[in-house]
């Protein structure tokens, strides 16, 4: 079993009144965010992140943390799956010169809309279906996106994660702790499918075979 452990303290914290971004959401905008399109990214605040532009305040700070704890060189080689436009993997790059760096999202448009400095090391794939062989990467990371699959499928993903690493792993998961913040979890939700309790996350990675590293996004 992997450890518990918060990789994204320095990652900046959102300040926002959640239950009232959550109050205006209707099913028909969870329909559109899921589709993971233009929409998501650089539509409408009400579809996702009201525009998806490279800011160095936050994965510039995150990426050393991720460096000494698996303590990366530029022999390393990474993954990042639901990479987005690529930001984080821009500033591995940025920080350990010539580390070779991965990356697959579902989206078409965002890795058509990538980061040109990191737009050739990325695909469009599905994270239950990683298009790599076994052992290819020494770290795979996926922050804040096996959680948009269902049960069955997020356990595809998990246990692909695990074939294409050959050393270590990184997940975050929406999750909660307690009533008041599974309430808040679901006010703020807009594109995740499977949502649990932290400790029914651990049993999960348990029994579908995770042995990765793990963390909470907790709202
Ligand atoms: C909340 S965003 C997180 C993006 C990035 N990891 C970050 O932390 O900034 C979730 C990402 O997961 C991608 N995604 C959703 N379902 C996916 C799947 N089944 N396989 C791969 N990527 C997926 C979305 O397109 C989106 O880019």
């Amino acid at each position: 079993m992997g450890q518990e452990i918060d990789l994204l303290i320095h990652y900046p914290k959102a300040k926002r009144n959640i239950k009232e971004r959550g109050a205006t959401k209707t099913e028909q905008d969870r329909a559109i965010a899921r589709q993971f399109g233009k929409d998501f990214f650089d539509g409408d605040r009400r579809h996702g992140y009201g525009g998806f532009s490279y800011m160095e305040r936050f994965w510039t700070p995150v990426v050393p943390t991720f460096q000494n704890q698996y303590e990366l060189t530029s022999q390393s080689s990474i993954l990042d799956v639901g990479a987005a436009k690529g930001f984080m993997l821009y500033d591995f790059q940025r920080l350990i010169p010539n580390i070779t760096i991965a990356g697959i999202d579902i989206s078409p448009y965002s890795v058509e809309h990538a980061k040109e400095e990191v737009k050739p090391f990325l695909q469009v794939a599905n994270a239950t279906s990683l298009p790599y062989e076994n052992n290819s990467f020494d770290l795979v990371i996926s922050i804040n996106t096996v959680h948009n699959l269902e049960k069955d499928d997020l356990a595809k993903a998990l246990q692909e994660i695990e074939r294409v690493s050959r050393k270590n792993s990184f997940i975050t998961v929406d999750a909660y702790r307690n009533d008041e913040e599974k309430e808040l979890m679901y006010h703020w939700n807009l594109t995740a499918k499977t949502i649990m309790h932290v400790d029914e996350w651990k049993t999960f990675f348990n029994d579908i075979g995770y042995t990765g590293d793990y963390y909470w996004f907790i709202p």
